[in-house]
Protein backbone atom coordinates (compact mmCIF):
# COMPACT_ATOMS: atom_id res chain seq x y z
CA UNK A 1 0.00 0.00 0.00
CA UNK A 2 2.85 2.53 1.07
CA UNK A 3 4.35 1.51 -2.15
CA UNK A 4 1.87 1.96 -4.16
CA UNK A 5 0.67 5.34 -3.44
CA UNK A 6 4.40 7.12 -2.78
CA UNK A 7 4.94 7.18 -6.86
CA UNK A 8 1.15 8.18 -7.00
CA UNK A 9 2.31 11.04 -4.57
CA UNK A 10 4.99 12.09 -6.46
CA UNK A 11 3.12 11.98 -9.67
CA UNK A 12 0.72 14.39 -8.17
CA UNK A 13 3.28 16.94 -6.97
CA UNK A 14 5.10 16.71 -9.75
CA UNK A 15 1.50 17.20 -12.53
CA UNK A 16 0.66 20.30 -9.59
CA UNK A 17 4.13 22.15 -10.12
CA UNK A 18 3.68 22.28 -13.93
CA UNK A 19 0.54 23.57 -13.83
CA UNK A 20 1.43 26.19 -11.42
CA UNK A 21 4.47 26.98 -13.62
CA UNK A 22 2.25 27.20 -16.75
CA UNK A 23 -0.39 29.18 -14.94
CA UNK A 24 2.84 31.83 -14.40
CA UNK A 25 3.64 31.06 -18.14
CA UNK A 26 0.02 32.25 -18.85
CA UNK A 27 -0.86 29.32 -20.30
CA UNK A 28 -4.07 29.10 -18.81
CA UNK A 29 -4.95 32.46 -18.78
CA UNK A 30 -8.89 32.89 -18.69
CA UNK A 31 -8.66 36.80 -19.25
CA UNK A 32 -6.62 36.49 -22.17
CA UNK A 33 -9.15 34.74 -23.86
CA UNK A 34 -12.03 36.32 -22.28
CA UNK A 35 -11.12 39.95 -22.67
CA UNK A 36 -13.48 41.47 -25.16
CA UNK A 37 -10.74 42.31 -27.91
CA UNK A 38 -8.75 39.03 -27.37
CA UNK A 39 -12.23 37.22 -27.26
CA UNK A 40 -13.83 38.95 -30.47
CA UNK A 41 -10.09 38.17 -32.29
CA UNK A 42 -10.19 34.76 -31.45
CA UNK A 43 -14.04 33.80 -31.82
CA UNK A 44 -13.35 35.78 -35.70
CA UNK A 45 -10.26 33.39 -36.10
CA UNK A 46 -12.18 30.51 -35.23
CA UNK A 47 -14.94 31.39 -37.14
CA UNK A 48 -14.28 32.01 -40.72
CA UNK A 49 -11.71 28.55 -39.80
CA UNK A 50 -15.11 26.80 -39.30
CA UNK A 51 -16.75 28.21 -42.06
CA UNK A 52 -13.81 27.76 -44.64
CA UNK A 53 -14.04 23.81 -43.51
CA UNK A 54 -16.88 23.01 -45.48
CA UNK A 55 -15.61 24.77 -48.51
CA UNK A 56 -13.97 22.85 -51.76
CA UNK A 57 -10.95 24.79 -50.55
CA UNK A 58 -10.55 25.54 -47.19
CA UNK A 59 -6.75 26.68 -47.25
CA UNK A 60 -7.18 29.32 -49.52
CA UNK A 61 -10.30 30.30 -48.28
CA UNK A 62 -8.67 30.59 -44.70
CA UNK A 63 -5.57 32.54 -46.38
CA UNK A 64 -7.81 35.04 -48.54
CA UNK A 65 -10.32 36.01 -45.52
CA UNK A 66 -8.81 35.94 -42.19
CA UNK A 67 -7.11 39.18 -43.08
CA UNK A 68 -10.47 40.39 -43.02
CA UNK A 69 -11.37 38.95 -39.89
CA UNK A 70 -12.05 42.80 -38.17
CA UNK A 71 -14.52 43.44 -40.73
CA UNK A 72 -16.30 39.98 -41.14
CA UNK A 73 -16.11 39.40 -36.73
CA UNK A 74 -18.51 36.42 -36.80
CA UNK A 75 -21.21 37.33 -39.39
CA UNK A 76 -22.03 34.99 -41.96
CA UNK A 77 -23.35 37.79 -44.51
CA UNK A 78 -20.20 39.63 -44.38
CA UNK A 79 -18.19 37.03 -44.62
CA UNK A 80 -19.95 36.03 -47.72
CA UNK A 81 -19.39 39.58 -48.82
CA UNK A 82 -15.83 39.38 -48.11
CA UNK A 83 -15.35 36.36 -50.66
CA UNK A 84 -17.36 37.79 -53.23
CA UNK A 85 -14.86 41.70 -52.59
CA UNK A 86 -11.83 39.00 -52.44
CA UNK A 87 -12.69 36.88 -55.84
CA UNK A 88 -13.46 40.28 -57.36
CA UNK A 89 -10.08 41.85 -56.63
CA UNK A 90 -8.14 38.79 -58.12
CA UNK A 91 -10.34 38.55 -61.27
CA UNK A 92 -9.86 42.30 -61.93
CA UNK A 93 -6.30 42.27 -61.50
CA UNK A 94 -5.77 38.59 -63.53
CA UNK A 95 -7.63 40.53 -66.52
CA UNK A 96 -5.53 43.02 -66.17
CA UNK A 97 -2.48 41.47 -66.08
CA UNK A 98 -4.32 39.77 -68.79
CA UNK A 99 -4.68 42.59 -71.04
CA UNK A 100 -0.91 44.10 -70.66
CA UNK A 101 0.52 40.12 -71.65
CA UNK A 102 -1.48 40.15 -74.83
CA UNK A 103 -0.13 43.31 -75.99
CA UNK A 104 3.28 43.29 -74.76
CA UNK A 105 4.53 39.55 -74.89
CA UNK A 106 5.21 38.92 -78.80
CA UNK A 107 2.67 36.61 -79.16
CA UNK A 108 1.30 35.29 -82.27
CA UNK A 109 -1.70 36.09 -83.36
CA UNK A 110 -3.45 32.80 -82.26
CA UNK A 111 -1.71 33.33 -79.11
CA UNK A 112 -3.82 36.88 -78.73
CA UNK A 113 -7.30 35.79 -79.97
CA UNK A 114 -7.14 32.81 -77.02
CA UNK A 115 -5.66 35.58 -74.48
CA UNK A 116 -8.68 37.51 -75.64
CA UNK A 117 -11.64 34.76 -75.63
CA UNK A 118 -10.68 34.26 -71.77
CA UNK A 119 -10.26 38.10 -71.06
CA UNK A 120 -13.98 38.31 -72.22
CA UNK A 121 -14.89 35.72 -70.37
CA UNK A 122 -13.21 37.03 -67.33
CA UNK A 123 -14.87 40.10 -67.57
CA UNK A 124 -18.30 38.44 -67.78
CA UNK A 125 -17.56 36.88 -64.47
CA UNK A 126 -16.53 40.36 -63.07
CA UNK A 127 -19.65 42.07 -64.12
CA UNK A 128 -21.46 38.68 -62.78
CA UNK A 129 -19.31 38.84 -59.06
CA UNK A 130 -19.96 43.01 -58.92
CA UNK A 131 -24.06 42.23 -59.55
CA UNK A 132 -23.66 39.38 -56.92
CA UNK A 133 -22.11 42.03 -54.47
CA UNK A 134 -24.22 44.94 -54.86
CA UNK A 135 -26.97 42.29 -54.18
CA UNK A 136 -25.44 41.27 -51.26
CA UNK A 137 -25.41 45.48 -49.94
CA UNK A 138 -28.76 44.56 -49.83
CA UNK A 139 -28.77 42.07 -47.31
CA UNK A 140 -27.36 44.58 -44.38
CA UNK A 141 -31.08 45.35 -43.11
CA UNK A 142 -33.38 42.51 -43.53
CA UNK A 143 -35.05 42.66 -47.20
CA UNK A 144 -38.51 41.52 -47.75
CA UNK A 145 -37.68 39.46 -51.00
CA UNK A 146 -34.93 37.93 -49.03
CA UNK A 147 -34.99 34.25 -50.64
CA UNK A 148 -35.85 35.98 -53.88
CA UNK A 149 -32.31 37.84 -53.64
CA UNK A 150 -30.09 35.31 -52.18
CA UNK A 151 -31.51 33.14 -55.59
CA UNK A 152 -29.89 35.86 -57.64
CA UNK A 153 -26.73 35.70 -55.82
CA UNK A 154 -26.63 32.52 -56.27
CA UNK A 155 -27.17 32.56 -59.91
CA UNK A 156 -24.70 35.37 -60.65
CA UNK A 157 -22.19 33.51 -58.52
CA UNK A 158 -22.75 30.25 -60.41
CA UNK A 159 -22.25 31.94 -63.69
CA UNK A 160 -19.34 33.85 -63.23
CA UNK A 161 -17.53 29.97 -61.84
CA UNK A 162 -18.94 28.63 -65.33
CA UNK A 163 -17.41 31.55 -67.30
CA UNK A 164 -14.13 31.40 -65.15
CA UNK A 165 -13.65 27.38 -65.76
CA UNK A 166 -14.75 27.94 -69.71
CA UNK A 167 -11.87 30.25 -69.66
CA UNK A 168 -8.99 28.18 -68.04
CA UNK A 169 -10.29 24.94 -70.31
CA UNK A 170 -10.09 26.86 -73.33
CA UNK A 171 -6.94 28.42 -72.36
CA UNK A 172 -5.49 24.71 -71.73
CA UNK A 173 -5.95 23.42 -74.90
CA UNK A 174 -4.83 26.60 -77.19
CA UNK A 175 -1.40 26.34 -78.41
CA UNK A 176 0.62 28.69 -76.46
CA UNK A 177 3.63 30.00 -74.97
CA UNK A 178 4.49 27.36 -71.81
CA UNK A 179 5.45 29.65 -69.08
CA UNK A 180 2.81 32.46 -69.97
CA UNK A 181 0.05 29.68 -70.39
CA UNK A 182 1.04 28.34 -67.01
CA UNK A 183 1.16 30.94 -64.69
CA UNK A 184 -1.96 32.94 -66.89
CA UNK A 185 -4.10 29.57 -66.39
CA UNK A 186 -3.16 29.00 -62.84
CA UNK A 187 -4.03 32.42 -61.60
CA UNK A 188 -7.69 31.61 -63.37
CA UNK A 189 -8.26 28.21 -61.89
CA UNK A 190 -7.58 30.09 -58.28
CA UNK A 191 -9.92 32.71 -59.23
CA UNK A 192 -12.12 29.72 -60.26
CA UNK A 193 -11.19 28.09 -56.62
CA UNK A 194 -12.01 31.56 -54.89
CA UNK A 195 -15.55 31.80 -56.83
CA UNK A 196 -16.34 28.15 -55.93
CA UNK A 197 -15.64 29.10 -51.99
CA UNK A 198 -17.95 31.76 -52.12
CA UNK A 199 -20.62 30.09 -53.47
CA UNK A 200 -20.43 27.68 -51.00
CA UNK A 201 -20.56 30.32 -48.37
CA UNK A 202 -23.51 32.06 -50.00
CA UNK A 203 -25.17 28.84 -50.42
CA UNK A 204 -24.17 28.09 -46.44
CA UNK A 205 -26.05 31.76 -45.79
CA UNK A 206 -29.41 30.61 -47.79
CA UNK A 207 -29.37 27.72 -45.78
CA UNK A 208 -29.66 29.62 -42.57
CA UNK A 209 -31.23 32.54 -43.62
CA UNK A 210 -34.40 31.18 -45.69
C1 LIG B 1 -17.54 44.58 -50.34
O1 LIG B 1 -17.33 45.65 -51.25
C2 LIG B 1 -18.40 46.59 -51.26
C3 LIG B 1 -18.15 47.51 -52.42
O2 LIG B 1 -16.84 48.02 -52.42
C4 LIG B 1 -18.43 47.28 -49.90
O3 LIG B 1 -19.46 48.24 -49.87
C5 LIG B 1 -18.69 46.23 -48.83
O4 LIG B 1 -18.63 46.81 -47.55
C6 LIG B 1 -17.68 45.11 -48.92
N1 LIG B 1 -18.15 44.05 -48.03
C7 LIG B 1 -17.35 43.38 -47.23
C8 LIG B 1 -18.00 42.41 -46.34
O5 LIG B 1 -16.16 43.55 -47.19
Amino acid sequence: MEAQSRPRLNTLVIAAALTMFLMQQGCFSYARLLGAGAKTRFSTTEFIKVSCSKTSYPTLCFNSLSRHASLIQTSPVLLAGAALNVTLDAALSTSTMMHKLSKTHGMTPREVGAMKDCVEELSDSVDELRKSIDEMGQLRRKPPNLGLLLNDIQTWVSAALTDETTCSDGFAGKVMNGNVKIAVRSQIVTIAHLTSNALALVNKLASILV
